[in-house]
């Protein structure tokens, strides 16, 4: 009966104890000069990694931005999955990555907030509700994990409303929104 239990107890944190996590290459094909990153690089000069970048091996949803601190303004990419492979082409040089969702385990049901289009700029994490995204003007948006997310125009949840609902069919659930106004 223990050891029963102790297995379930392993395949849990297994499947849900997963950190988001990227090895970025110097080369195409994850080949070449390689960083392994879980945490976000506002600099990637700090990591002498900085406009080198041509491909990645990404586990969660990571965002890579052409500018330092996460400025979308000249380009960026977006790329998500289980070790997923990414090849990225010479009009981009990156200077700054982060990720989306928890930084323990990227199954937990959290949401994203950004100030810039396409995931740039100032961002609020939440795991709850809250009534207000501390005044935080919204541009983009990415929800990961199992629950369906409710954004309202106004504080207190009131005004306009939608919802966003995470895409299941994804290897992990998610969805994103890189614009409204
Ligand atoms: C980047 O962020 C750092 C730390 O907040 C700040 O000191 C610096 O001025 C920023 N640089 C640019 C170009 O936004």
């Amino acid at each position: 009966m223990k050891l029963h239990a102790a297995i379930l107890l392993t395949v849990a944190t297994l499947a849900y104890g997963l950190q988001s996590t990227t090895t970025v290459f110097d080369m195409p094909g994850q080949s070449g000069d390689s960083r392994t990153f879980t945490t976000f690089v506002a600099d990637l000069r700090a990591e002498n990694f900085d406009g080198v970048i041509k491909s990645a091996d990404n586990t969660g949803m990571w965002m890579y931005y052409d500018e330092i601190n996460y400025s979308s303004d000249y380009g960026m990419n977006v790329v998500w999955g289980l070790n997923n492979d990414a090849e990225f082409d010479n009009t981009h040089a990156f200077s700054s990555i982060r990720y989306a969702g928890s930084s323990e385990d990227l199954y937990t049901s959290s949401f994203m907030v950004y100030e810039g289009d396409w995931f740039g700029g100032a961002e609020y994490y939440g795991e709850t509700s809250i009534p207000s995204l501390s005044g935080l003007k919204v541009s983009s948006l990415v929800v990961i994990g199992d629950y369906a997310w409710t954004f309202y125009d106004y504080e207190n949840w009131e005004g306009h409303c939608f919802c966003v609902y995470p895409d299941t069919s994804n290897e992990f659930p998610m969805e994103w929104s890189s614009s409204w106004r």
